[in-house]
């Protein structure tokens, strides 16, 4: 039996630009996984793409004020780009806009259908009659039946990952027009995962391999007890219920979405043979040959990717595969907070990759090192810039260019002859033969981060050698022992090309281009003739720069001030006070005066003291304003103060009224100055 692999990664929405808390939850473990699989000589489809129904799209349309189709169409693109650029290798990068994937979830929903597999059902449900329109999803907020968070959508509780519905939530009201909702009722058709509750049992019980994660959580639905879950929307946009007198309703976007990794399937078969002749072979079983669907995805995708796209399959009749494994991450915060779009608190990949380029494997290292594998991890830019440093650079880089110049140096720049062994070479060189093994094993069982922490072991098994074998020493009395030395180094290098692949594709191939290594094969690691004698090896250069401080200290500068925008821009201006009668407004006497006079007061970084000439005489004014002005700037100046507030003592020093300010959206104040210069004690009415 051949082996193939269907390997997928969540097709996120196309409504924002990646960040690294996506990278590092699902699409760097995907393609390590996937190019492992590949220099194991496996077949391997590696597909994903954007996810383009649903509200999330809708809701980004109406902030960005543009249409969904222009939403999906920009963020797609930018999308597949960053990918690419990242090296991110997918086979097919689709998108769930296209015609083959809305005829194959059309062709899904008609076939579970005609098979009696929904349940058809008119139900009250919630609307909102300010926006005209059902309130579905994201549309809907309210508070979480099973762990109280006050803002769970009407399709899922974002903290406790339950898959819920609108009639579960406490409290809940509109996110279209803040109103409450009322009851409407209309026909929709249900999964009754109720009934399929045994079936999704058995199946899920069958993975008792999965992550703890995962399998815990799975767990703890079914013993909640599924419920029949809407498969149809009442929304505009979305893929059309293919069934007569459904207008203005469309395939719920957690039906679809799922479908979608078989469309894109579909999709990169056409775009390679002109037809999509073949996909069944990916998603079905079949006799003669053994195909594993695996999903990698972030754990908010948990429910949808082990209980319900199964059941849809199940629902299809017995002949797709199921999942056979959903390693999914938890979530990566960053620099102490959760990362948020909303909040703009990310670091986006697409600015990632203009800021520092040529760096992708820095990234895949420092996110892969910290893995959110089975809790929650934390990204920092310190954090990021002492991994490469002392681990990249004093490590990794170093060995290999010790390698690569001391074969320069002593060996002609070819690799020498193996000579005699020692035991420490007979030592080192079964380490070389084990620790691809070991790091094959991790990455099979989607331990990523323990994989990686064993190349590094690698690489330090080349450093240990050259520091206790001392070919700079050695040199000097025994010219073919360095020869050994030289050779067995080399070999180790040659190794940590292979295994570096999957982890950090782009040091990897340089490696490989620097030491004209032909092999590539997964199976061929550990050997120690992976070079032939006489082979040439290519000039030294620095597979790792040093990251200096002031690179980081701009990444975390631009985040602050990134999220000081966004706080801002969404800062609404304070409350209207109570309504007050006119008496009460003309019982304020309200001047200009010119300040003639201003001084800091001592021991007071916040007070002002002014002397204003209020018309009939000199007064003092203090103002708690030394923070945004000078006393210089202010001489001179004309200002609005109030004249007929009772005297108050401030800081042992009486003040005489007050001086009027506005203050500005990000804290700033301005003051309230006459357009044209008028008398001093003018009078405000
Ligand atoms: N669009 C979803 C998200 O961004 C993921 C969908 S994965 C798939 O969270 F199953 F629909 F493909
Ligand atoms: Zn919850």
């Amino acid at each position: 039996m051949s082996k193939k692999y269907t390997v997928t990664a969540a097709l996120i929405y196309a409504n924002g630009p990646i960040h690294i808390g996506h990278l590092a939850g699902c699409y760097v473990p995907a393609d390590i996984y996937v190019r492992y699989l590949r220099a194991k000589g496996a077949n391997v489809a590696f597909v994903s793409g954007t996810d383009e129904h649903g509200v999330p799209i809708t809701i980004r349309a109406k902030k960005e004020g543009i249409t969904p189709q222009e939403v999906v169409d920009k963020y797609y693109t930018q999308i597949k780009q960053s990918f690419a650029d990242f090296g991110i290798s997918f086979d097919v990068y689709s998108r769930t806009s296209l015609p083959v994937h809305h005829s194959t979830s059309q062709e899904f929903f008609k076939t579970i259908y005609d098979k009696d597999g929904f349940v058809e059902e008119t139900s009250e449900q919630y609307y909102d009659e300010v926006a005209q329109q059902f309130l579905a999803d994201r549309y809907i907020v309210g508070t979480c039946p099973v762990c109280a968070n006050p803002n769970a959508y009407g399709d899922q509780c974002e903290r406790c990952g339950t898959a819920l519905s609108p009639m579960e939530l406490k409290e809940p009201h509109s996110t279209l027009s803040g109103s409450k909702p009322v009851l409407k009722s209309t026909k929709n058709w249900y999964l009754p995962l109720d009934k399929m509750q045994p079936d999704v049992e058995k199946y899920v019980g069958s993975h008792t391999e999965w992550k703890t994660n995962v399998f815990g959580q799975c767990q703890s639905w079914l013993k909640e007890g599924l419920r029949p879950r809407a498969m149809t929307r009442d929304l505009d946009w979305g893929i059309k219920v293919p069934l007569a007198d459904t207008d203005g309703k469309v395939l719920y976007v957690w039906f679809e979405a799922p479908i979608g990794y078989i469309s894109a399937t579909k999709d990169w078969l056409i775009q390679q043979n002109g037809t999509d002749a073949g996909w069944e072979s990916w998603w079905k079983k079949s006799d003669n040959e053994e195909t594993k669907l695996i999903h990698f995805i972030g754990k908010d995708n948990i429910v949808f990717h082990c209980i319900i796209f199964p059941a849809t399959l199940m629902a299809m009749g017995g002949e797709y595969l199921l999942p056979d494994n959903v390693p999914a991450n938890e979530f990566m915060n960053l620099e102490g907070d959760k990362i948020s779009t909303s909040r703009n608190w990310a670091v986006w990949l697409h600015e990632y990759l203009e800021e520092l380029p040529d760096k992708q494997d820095v990234l895949r290292y420092v996110l892969t090192a910290n893995a959110p594998e089975t809790k929650d991890s934390e990204f920092t830019w310190k954090d990021f810039q002492t991994r490469n440093n002392s681990e990249l650079v004093a490590i990794y880089g170093n060995f290999v260019n010790r390698a690569v110049v001391l074969t320069h140096k002593y060996c002609n720049g070819s690799v020498p002859a193996l000579g005699e062994l020692t035991d420490f070479d007979r030592e080192t060189l079964a380490s070389l033969a084990e620790l691809p093994v070991k790091i094959g094993d991790s990455l099979e069982n989607y331990r990523f981060r323990e994989g990686l922490a064993l190349l590094m072991d690698l690489a330090r098994l080349g450093n240990k050698y050259l520091a206790e074998t001392q070919p700079w020493q050695v040199i000097k009395t025994d010219a073919e022992r360095v020869n050994t030395i030289m050779h067995i180094a080399l070999q180790i290098a040659a190794n940590l090309a292979i295994v570096s692949e999957p982890f950090l594709p782009f040091t990897a191939e340089k490696l490989r281009n620097q030491l004209s290594l032909s092999h590539q094969q997964w199976a061929e690691a550990g050997r120690r003739d992976l070079l032939a004698e006489g082979q040439a090896v290519g000039e030294a250069f620095l597979l790792f720069e040093k990251i200096e401080d002031s690179v980081i200290e701009k990444q975390v500068q631009k985040l602050h001030d990134a999220k000081k925008m966004n706080e801002l821009a969404t800062k609404s201006v304070p409350e209207l006070k109570p309504t007050v009668q006119f008496d009460d407004f003309a019982k304020l006497d309200l001047r200009i005066g010119t300040i003639l006079e201003a001084e800091r007061v001592p021991k007071s970084d916040k007070l002002l003291k002014f002397l204003v000439d209020d018309g009939f005489e000199k007064r003092t004014i203090l103002s708690g304003i030394a923070k945004h002005f000078s006393p210089e700037e202010m001489i001179g100046r004309q200002v609005t103060f109030i004249a007929n507030l009772a005297p108050r003592k401030i800081m042992g020093q009486e003040s005489n009224g007050m001086i009027l300010m506005a203050e500005d959206r990000d804290g700033s104040l301005s003051l309230l100055q006459p357009h044209k210069e008028v008398w001093s004690g003018a009078s405000i009415s």
